[in-house]
């Protein structure tokens, strides 16, 4: 059911949902997610079941300001504190060491928790009154089915999930792909998964390197090499290797779409043409939603040209990868 997350008296109602248990889709600045108080194991276990998440994969706890996130954490690293002071609120999570009993089954049984404090007005508002009626923390992943396109606007969440389900509508995403995640539970910060804030923004406010995520990283399904998937079948191609795909094609109905930066223009009549944004920010954006549509129209083939090699573009580039990969 989408309640208008401008609305003072819809806030009241979702704050108050949380603190019952229920689960509540709110925006981000990133992407939509489906809350459930932190501290309620019962109602993370509903989050896990909707979704078809396996129970070991933990989720982030959301928290309305910095301070908030302390409660959770058993130690709070200098290089986390830098990060949050930098970046929060805002689409960074900081991975930290679990306050013992504080939300072991969002956590996914790990001894570490992930923290963020969006930056969202409607986020902000209701983590603000969702505390107020005692939810310390709101554990809330994408709102999308394991596996599936993360959701950008309030309609993607009610095409997921039962219209029983309470949404906050907050209008479309602006960030549009996940928070950047940094695990600052193992002495060095380590990039677990890229956003928009790019490796050398984090390395400036960390004062230090960041290490590439490695095989011992405890399991992150933002992080599995197959995700993010639409149902037609996604392949990455440089421009060159694009235009002969294109011109290969004999006029063969195909349901194809195509999604580069520069034109081509042997696409007329053989595909679904979307012009990729110039700059990242805007291909971030838009990419979920893009897909979303491009699947709305029964394609079974997407086309992306590959996004520049260059440290702008890692979060894109990162979930364009993973879509491949399924
Ligand atoms: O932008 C975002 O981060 C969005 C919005 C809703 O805040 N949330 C999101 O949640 O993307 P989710 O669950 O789809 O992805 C969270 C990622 C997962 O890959 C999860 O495994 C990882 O964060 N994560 C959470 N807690 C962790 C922990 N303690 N250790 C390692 N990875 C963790
Ligand atoms: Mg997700």
């Amino acid at each position: 059911m989408r309640l208008d997350g401008h609305d003072p008296a819809a806030i009241a109602r979702a704050a108050q949902a949380l603190a019952e248990g229920e689960l509540v889709a709110l925006p981000t600045e990133t992407v939509y997610g489906l809350g459930a108080r932190a501290d309620d194991d019962a109602a993370v276990a509903k989050v896990f079941a909707l979704k078809g998440r396996p129970a070991d994969h933990p989720l982030i706890v959301h928290v309305a300001q910095a301070a908030d996130a302390r409660a959770f954490a058993a130690d709070w690293p200098p290089v986390a504190q830098r990060l949050a002071q930098a970046f929060w609120p805002g689409p960074l999570t900081v991975i930290v060491p679990r306050a013992p009993g504080m939300a072991a089954a969002a956590a996914g049984g790990q001894d570490t928790v992930g923290l963020r404090c969006p930056a969202h007005p409607v986020a902000h508002a209701l983590l603000l009154a969702a505390r107020e009626r005692g939810v310390a923390g709101v554990a809330a992943p994408s709102a999308n089915r394991f596996g599936r396109i993360s959701p950008t606007r309030a309609d993607h969440v009610l095409d997921e999930f039962d219209p029983g389900l309470l949404v906050l509508d907050g209008g479309p995403c602006q960030v549009g792909i996940e928070s950047s995640i940094v695990d600052c539970s193992r002495g060095r910060p380590v990039l677990l998964r890229p956003g928009v804030i790019t490796r050398a923004q984090l390395e400036a406010a960390a004062g230090e390197r960041l290490l590439d995520r490695d095989a011992a990283a405890p399991r992150a399904s933002g992080t599995l090499d197959a995700h993010y998937a639409p149902r037609a079948k996604l392949r990455l191609m440089a421009a060159p290797m694009l235009r002969a795909a294109l011109e290969m094609l004999d006029g063969t109905p195909l349901k194809l779409a195509v999604y580069c930066r520069t034109v081509p223009a042997k696409v007329a009549g053989k595909a679904l043409y979307r012009a990729m944004p110039e700059r990242p920010e805007q291909a971030a954006q838009e990419l979920f939603s893009v897909l979303r549509e491009l699947d709305a129209q029964g394609v079974s083939l997407i086309w992306v040209e590959a996004p520049p090699a260059t440290p702008e573009w890692d979060g894109v580039r990162d979930r364009l990868t993973r879509a491949a990969a399924s």
